[in-house]
Formats: structure tokens, sequence, C-alpha cells
């Protein structure tokens, strides 16, 4: 049996994950932020499927929650085959507009959460796969999320870095998701809006995600490689 902690899992692509994963026959660590009912519900539909599913709330603000969510997940489970890094913030703001307590806990969710949680993962695991969940704004440059889109790329170099420190025991690869869910509180119109922007026309839907997904896992010399899944927008320079 295979067990993979997702982040975020509670809702949204983080759910479908975690649901996709159980489907899978993944046993499931299911990390959570200040979603609990909907990290309950999700874990009892994962658990529907016949795996095990737990759940554990981190607030990665919180530098010191970081690495000992790999410990209390490690603590309930044998051990891991994957591990995905999904959660995220998304704040939309210029660089000038960028206040001290955005900037801090964007780097800190985005980014230095999945640095610890991948570096425990080295340390206890060394095995398996890590996936990290970028953007397409990775490629371009985005001005109105300034400090989202820093924490992405940098993300994106540290799959890379990681990919080539640590393959020969843990694959490390990314998927960087275009026009998919509209953003938290906003509803599909802002998907029929901004799909003539994209070269397909089109958006995207969660299936096309779990697709790369399921090729990440079941690729094992794919090591180091950044999926994009965004209709060909990253390539609008
Ligand atoms: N949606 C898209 O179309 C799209 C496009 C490009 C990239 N992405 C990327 O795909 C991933 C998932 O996207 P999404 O739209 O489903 O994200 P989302 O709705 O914004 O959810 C993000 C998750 O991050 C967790 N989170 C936020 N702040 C946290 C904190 N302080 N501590 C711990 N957890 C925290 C939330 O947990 P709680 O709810 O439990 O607090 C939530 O489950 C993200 O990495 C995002 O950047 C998504």
């Amino acid at each position: 049996m295979s067990t993979a902690l997702v982040t975020g899992g509670a809702v949204r692509l983080g759910r479908a994950m975690v649901l996709h994963l159980a489907e899978r026959g993944y046993d499931i660590a299911l990390h959570y932020g200040t979603s609990e009912e909907s990290a309950e519900q999700t874990a009892d539909s994962a658990r529907a499927q016949g795996v095990c599913c737990e759940i554990y709330s981190a607030d990665f603000t919180d530098f010191d929650a970081m690495a000992p969510l790999m410990d209390r997940v490690l603590s309930d489970f044998d051990s891991l085959n994957l591990l995905v890094n999904s959660a995220a913030n998304f704040i939309q703001e210029s660089l000038e507009a960028t206040s001290d307590s955005a900037l801090i806990d964007t780097i800190n969710i985005n980014l230095t959460a999945p640095f610890v949680l991948m570096r425990e993962y080295k340390k206890k695991v060394n095995g398996g796969l890590i996936i990290n969940i970028l953007d397409e704004r990775i490629s371009r440059r985005v001005p109105t999320f300034g400090a989202y889109s820093v924490s992405k790329s940098a993300l994106a170099h540290l799959t890379e870095l990681s990919a080539v420190e640590w393959g020969a025991t843990v694959r490390v690869n990314g998927i960087a998701p275009g026009l998919i869910l509209p953003p938290a509180g906003q509803t599909d119109e802002y998907l029929t809006k901004n799909a003539p922007n994209i070269p397909t026309q089109t958006h995207g839907n969660l299936s096309d995600i779990l697709r790369g997904l399921d090729y990440l896992i079941d690729s094992p010399f794919v090591n180091g490689e950044i999926l994009f899944i965004d209709g060909g927008e990253s390539k609008k320079r």
C-alpha cells in the first residue's frame, strides 16, 4: 500500500488530488490550514474508497509548524511514497503595494513550507516522489501577483535543484497549472471571461491536472520536469 501526503488537501484542487490518489489506492495524509470541516468531509470521501485517511492541521505562516507536520504523519504511517505540495496563498498585489505581512506569509506558505517538507521527506523517507504545484505564471512576468510569482518561481527552481541533488532516491517534479479554477470566492464567469486569452481559447479542468499527476507518478524516468498544464498560456510572453 502506498501513502501520500497532500498539503492543502481539503478543498478545490488539493481535494481533487486527494480523492484521485485515494481512487488509485493511496492511503492519505491530508494536510489543511483552516478548512477543518472540509478536511473531514474530504477524508470521509477518501475513506469511502477503501483507503485510510488521516487529517493534520498546520498553519504554514508559522515556521515551527512545518517540520513537525512530517513527524506527525510519519508517526501515523509506516512510510510515505508521495509528497504533493499544493497549499498556497494567492495574493493579488503589485510589488510596490506588497505589505510586509503579505510578503512574509506568501514566502512562508508557498516556498518555505514546501522546502522544509521536502527536506524532511528526503531525510526521513528518502524514496518515492515529490510533486510541487506551481503556476504557469513562473514563465511569464505578471506584475499584479508580485510576491506570489516570486514564491512560485523560487519553488520551481527548488524543484529542479532537488531533482538533481536527490534523483538517485527521490524524484522531484512540478505541475504548473494555468486557468483551471476561478480564484476562491469567484464564479465560473471568471473562467469564461479569461478563456479567450489562452491559445486554446478554453480553460482547463481538474481532470487535466489529475492526468498530469498520473503521468508524473507513472513515469519513473521523469525527474526535474515541470509540466505546464495551461493551454499554452505560459508560451505567450
Ligand atoms: N486554481 C487554479 O486554477 C490554479 C492555477 C495555477 C496554480 N494553482 C496552484 O494550485 C494549488 C491549488 O490551487 P487552489 O486554487 O486549489 O488553491 P486554494 O483554493 O487557494 O487552496 C490553497 C490551499 O492552501 C491552503 N493554505 C492557504 N494558506 C495556508 C496556511 N497559512 N497554512 C496552511 N495551509 C494554507 C488552504 O488550506 P485551508 O483551506 O485548509 O486553510 C487551501 O487548502 C496552489 O498551489 C495554486 O497556487 C492553482
